[in-house]
């Protein structure tokens, strides 16, 4: 049975303390070098929107979007509790998160670090195709990998209703 969550807006410093720690006691950020305050700096930016999800155990992920620049409809980040891991929440994480950009976009884009095959596999799953690769682009060495999921060109593009 997928797990159930409920997905809601960020409220409080409380809340985003603790994505911060979630994030920079992960991979792929531990590799990445995003301590907490560096975690928090993103969370806590004004361009951003971020949902958290939670059930009866508490905080069991997140997920960090960004609807506005040359990318619009960029999921930058989606993280799920270790413990909670593989019971179907990212996918659900990621799936609101499509919802939410397709109200200003008909694109979808996110980057996979080249060491995170896992989730590599995940998004492509999803139904993302690959677009390109950044080389060197956060620390020397790794890649990120920029993937898109579309439902089609700007010029058919109707913004889905808000609930
Ligand atoms: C990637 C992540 C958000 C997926 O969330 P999830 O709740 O584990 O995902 P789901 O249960 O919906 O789907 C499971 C799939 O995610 C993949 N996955 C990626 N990283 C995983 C991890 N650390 N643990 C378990 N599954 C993981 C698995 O391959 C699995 O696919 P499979 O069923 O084909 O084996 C979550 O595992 C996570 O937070 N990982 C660490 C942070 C991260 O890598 N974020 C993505 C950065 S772009």
């Amino acid at each position: 049975m997928p797990a159930e969550i409920r997905i809601s807006p960020l409220a409080g410093a409380a809340e985003a303390e603790a994505c911060a720690r979630m994030m920079a006691d992960s991979e792929p950020w531990r590799t990445l070098g995003r301590d907490a305050d560096a975690s928090l700096r993103i969370i806590a930016d004004p361009a951003r929107e971020v949902y958290v999800g939670e059930d009866d155990g508490g905080l069991a992920g997140f997920v960090i979007l960004c609807l506005v620049g040359a990318f619009v409809g960029y999921i930058q980040t989606v993280c799920v509790a270790p413990g909670r891991r593989g019971a179907g929440l990212g996918s659900r994480l990621v799936a609101f998160a499509e919802e939410r950009i397709r109200q200003v976009s008909p694109n979808v884009f996110l980057c996979v670090s080249s060491f995170n095959p896992a989730a590599q596999r995940l998004y492509e799953r999803l139904g993302y195709e690959y677009v390109g690769e950044l080389r060197d682009y956060l620390i020397p060495g790794a890649s990120e990998l920029l993937f898109r999921k579309s439902s089609g060109p700007w010029k058919t593009f109707r913004p889905l209703e808000t609930r």
